[in-house]
């Protein structure tokens, strides 16, 4: 492996599983100081765990990436430094349509997929500013894109989230920092407990019908390889980008 982020502190939330996993793993096997949040403890016990037994070190940060403490929390274990901010965490909405989505469900997911992201870059953004120099990469979606391959609240984050992104991009550009987004497709995660019935069987039928054109679901590691492309100085030209990691679904 490349030294591509020695002597950078980077933080990924979500970093318990899937691609937040994938994407912390690579950073620190690459040089990094990894911050790894996370709101399972468990997971991050065991990513610890794992980092240990290779004899390398992630910081942990436990919480609910919705709370101001929790953003502290970030901020105290990041130190005087943050070179990179990835906002990966997210979660899904089982699919459900509008006329069957609870207050509670919308609040949920627009906080923790689009309101979180804009509340720690918000803070991140001003460390960097001082630094005049920054990188942040935000886990978008395919459903950012388009409807139909996920519920009314996920997808409506979704593309709020890339309005985020471009935003930043634009008023920051010039001071150093950059802000770009991949959105992956369909990828081997913990996202969608299988194990359930999904509650959206309005969306499912057009799922249906957009899975037909589908590529192969993907590894975290190939959405990961993306975001710390654009994390890196290799993106340096790179700013207001929303790459698809799909292989090539958004385009069909
Ligand atoms: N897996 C896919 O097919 C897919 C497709 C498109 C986009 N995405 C996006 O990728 C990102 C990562 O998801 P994943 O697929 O790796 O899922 P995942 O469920 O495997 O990992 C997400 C991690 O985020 C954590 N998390 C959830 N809510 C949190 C909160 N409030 N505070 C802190 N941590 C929290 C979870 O505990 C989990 O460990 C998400 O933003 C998701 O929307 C995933």
């Amino acid at each position: 492996m490349s030294a591509r982020f020695a002597g950078k502190v980077g933080i990924v939330t979500g970093a318990g599983s899937g691609i937040g996993k994938a994407t912390i793993e690579r950073f620190v096997a690459e040089g990094g100081t990894g911050i790894a949040v996370d709101i399972s403890v468990e997971r991050l016990n065991q990513l610890k765990n794992e980092f240990e037994a290779r004899h390398q070190k992630v910081v942990i940060v436990s919480g609910d990436i919705t709370q101001h403490r929790t953003i502290d929390d970030i901020m105290r274990a990041a130190g005087d430094r943050i070179d990179i901010l990835i906002n990966n965490a997210g979660i899904m909405d089982d699919f459900v349509p509008l006329d069957e989505l609870e207050d509670e469900l919308w609040d949920r997911v627009i906080e923790v997929n689009l309101t979180s992201v804009m509340k720690l870059s918000r803070t991140v953004i001003k460390q960097m500013l001082q630094q005049g120099k920054g990188s942040i990469v935000t886990t978008s979606s395919g459903a950012s894109f388009k409807s139909g391959i996920a519920g009314t609240a996920y997808t409506t984050s979704k593309h709020g989230l890339n309005g985020l992104i471009k935003s930043i991009a634009t008023i920051y550009g010039n001071r150093g920092i950059r802000s770009n987004g991949v959105a992956p497709g369909g990828t081997k995660t913990n996202i969608m407990d299988m194990t359930k019935p999904i509650r959206g069987q309005k969306t499912m039928e057009l799922l249906g019908v957009n899975l037909a054109n589908a590529p192969r679901t993907a590894e975290p590691e190939e959405v990961a390889a993306c975001l710390l492309f654009l994390a890196s100085d290799d993106a340096s030209n790179v700013n207001g980008t929303i790459l698809s990691s799909d292989g090539g679904w958004s385009a069909k």
